[in-house]
């Protein structure tokens, strides 16, 4: 199956469940972590015929996601003597894509990068739709690209070996497309049998439909707002929340798909607060994170310094904080106007 991402000149394909035989008469650079290389390497060896092979790995983990790495990287290619004309392929989750893809934006001012996404958060969001880059000091995601791949390769067999803990991440950026967009896709959620999927014993059509629709989805926002001016930005709900947690938290307590999950449970505190979700549409989106088995809750330890911890956050802008809010479930809505009272108050309940 394939969807694809109408991007004019940067158009390309998600093809869901087939890794075809790649044949690329370049030079190929594969960037993966140590885990994934020793459980799918050769099978995806096994795929690839090119002119020439690297292969190099970064360590796994949110952690990792910076700038000394992006060096390693960098100075990885140029020790390969890649040309403007070789390929990167990023092997791995969302840490391996968004480095690779930064990394091959701008090695020698761009060249071309196929995802192949390892883990369900990167099938079904961050392998897809070319944002790219790394964290520092000051914040998430603060330096990078807007660059899209050449293709990408979702292939149901490498979920098979991810933990329950990293198929419970991957669930919260499926449940976030489902309460921003698509109340439908939250009763399929919800219809889902929660055990054997975290168990990854569910049936693969289970996977390929998880894929098909946040695919889906994303390629219709990705093609109206590439570039986040608007729409793009109801796929950061919970995310304000959560980079502050992840940053505060040096990246160690939670995948970024669990911290997301308990971003989305503080933003939709806050649309109570405001009036936006009924208590009964907060608590559904609670129950669904739970069968999940997602944390809903980060206890705040210095309110202010979390409020202002928002700040450095690129979501904010001209000094105004930029919320994605729920507006009733399948509804996402934007707000830059919220009292900084609302917002502490909101933030006073995870004390
Ligand atoms: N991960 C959110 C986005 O791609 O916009």
């Amino acid at each position: 199956m394939q969807v694809e991402i109408n991007l004019k000149e940067n158009a390309y394909k998600v093809y869901i469940d087939e890794l075809e035989n790649l044949s690329l008469d370049t030079k190929v650079f594969i960037l993966s972590n140590p885990k994934i290389s020793g459980l799918h390497l050769q099978s995806l060896l096994s795929k690839i015929k090119a002119r020439e092979i690297f292969i190099a790995t970064i360590k796994d983990g949110e952690e990792y996601k910076n700038l000394a790495t992006l060096e390693e990287i960098l100075n990885q290619m140029f020790n390969s003597k890649l040309d403007r004309k070789s390929v990167l392929i990023s092997f791995g989750g969302g840490v391996i894509s968004d480095m690779g893809g930064f990394a091959a934006s701008i090695y020698q001012r761009g060249i071309e990068f196929i995802n192949i996404p390892t883990t369900l958060l990167a099938c079904v969001d961050a392998a897809v739709g070319g944002k790219t880059g790394v964290n520092n000091a000051y914040g998430k995601n603060l330096i990078g690209t807007f660059y899209q791949p050449k293709a990408v390769y979702c292939e149901n067999k490498f979920l098979r070996t991810l933990s329950p803990k990293e198929l419970s991440a991957g669930m919260a950026e499926f449940i976030k497309m489902a309460v921003m967009f698509d109340e439908k896709i939250l009763e399929f959620i919800e219809s889902m049998d929660a055990k054997s999927f975290l168990n990854a014993s569910c049936e693969n059509e289970i996977f390929t439909q998880i894929i098909a629709k946040s695919v889906e989805l994303k390629a219709r926002v990705v093609e109206q707002d590439e570039k986040e001016a608007g729409l793009r930005m109801l796929l950061n709900y919970g995310h304000t929340f959560a980079h502050v947690i992840e940053n505060l938290t040096n990246y160690k307590l939670y995948l970024h798909g669990e911290a997301v999950a308990v971003g989305m449970n503080m933003a939709n505190h806050l649309a109570l607060n405001l009036g936006l979700l009924s208590k009964m549409e907060s608590q559904r989106i609670e129950d669904i994170l739970l069968k999940f088995k997602l944390p809903v809750s980060y206890k705040i330890k210095n309110v202010a310094e979390f409020y202002e911890a928002f700040f450095r956050d690129k979501k904010s802008s001209n000094q105004k904080l930029n919320f994605v809010l729920a507006n009733t479930l399948g509804k996402g809505v934007i707000k830059d106007d919220i009292a900084k009272e609302d917002i502490i108050a909101t933030l006073r309940e995870f004390q």
